[in-house]
């Protein structure tokens, strides 16, 4: 069986955690093996930077810095892990991928788009999900169930150096996950996350279905142009 690699994005709350490990279980269970990460982090040398670029107490941290950071983390995570499993035949179910960048440090903080492909393609080497699983929220519902109803109505203050930037940021966020599924409809699918876990799924799996379906058809697995 090819290996494949499929991203779970989606602003804060959405669902990424509880619905990867759905999913998870449910491609074990059709027989594949799979293995369930995320970025920033997914290797020894991600998660030690995922806790320094996530760490709210680091308010000085730049903005250049934080991309560099979520980049580093991205090309260890590629070489030691996604390409590896991928090649041996696995599923690889990853909580945010290379669109984060995009939506996080280009919608979100303002950094130039073109730039952040390029960043992107450095540290992935051209590697890219074979399927995309947006979990469409709107941002204040995505923060009030990740934090409770108070924190979202104001700047949140609580959460990681991510969560807890404000309402504007996380709505730039959102609308940058649409247009991206816009401009790449076929990598990228838009999956209503206001429903209940069980309809989220149901959604999810029928996407994933189809993914496992084209099998054998056109490209499978990741591809690198290094
Ligand atoms: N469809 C749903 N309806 C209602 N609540 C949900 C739904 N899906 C997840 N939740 C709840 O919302 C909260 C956030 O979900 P989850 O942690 O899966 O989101 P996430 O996208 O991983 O968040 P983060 O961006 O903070 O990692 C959890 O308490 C979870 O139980
Ligand atoms: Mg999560």
């Amino acid at each position: 069986m090819k290996g494949k690699f499929i991203s779970i994005e989606g602003p804060e709350g959405c669902g990424k955690s509880t619905q990867s490990e759905i999913l998870v279980k449910y491609l074990k269970e059709k027989g594949r093996e799979v293995i369930l990460t995320r970025e920033p982090g997914g290797t020894r040398v991600g998660e030690q930077i995922r806790s320094l670029v996530l760490d709210a107490k680091y308010e000085e941290m730049e903005p250049l810095t934080e991309l560099l950071l979520m980049a580093a983390s991205r090309a260890q995570h590629v070489l030691e892990k996604i390409m590896p499993a991928v090649a041996q035949g696995k599923v690889i179910v990853c909580s945010r991928f290379t669109d984060a960048t995009i939506t996080y440090q280009g919608y979100g903080r303002g950094f130039n788009r073109d730039l952040l492909k390029t960043m992107n393609s450095i540290a992935t080497g051209g590697v890219m999900p074979d399927l995309t699983l947006l979990i469409d929220i709107d941002a204040r519902t995505g923060l009030r169930r990740a934090f409770g109803v108070e924190k979202a109505e104001a700047k949140s203050g609580e959460g990681d150096r991510l969560e807890s930037e404000d309402i504007g940021f996380h709505e730039r966020v959102r609308y940058g996950y649409l247009e991206l599924a816009k401009a790449e409809p076929e990598r990228i699918r838009v999956i209503d996350g206001s429903g209940t876990i069980e309809q989220v799924s149901a959604a999810i799996r029928r996407e994933v279905d189809a993914l496992l379906a084209r099998e054998g058809a056109g490209r499978g697995g990741v591809t690198q142009w290094r």
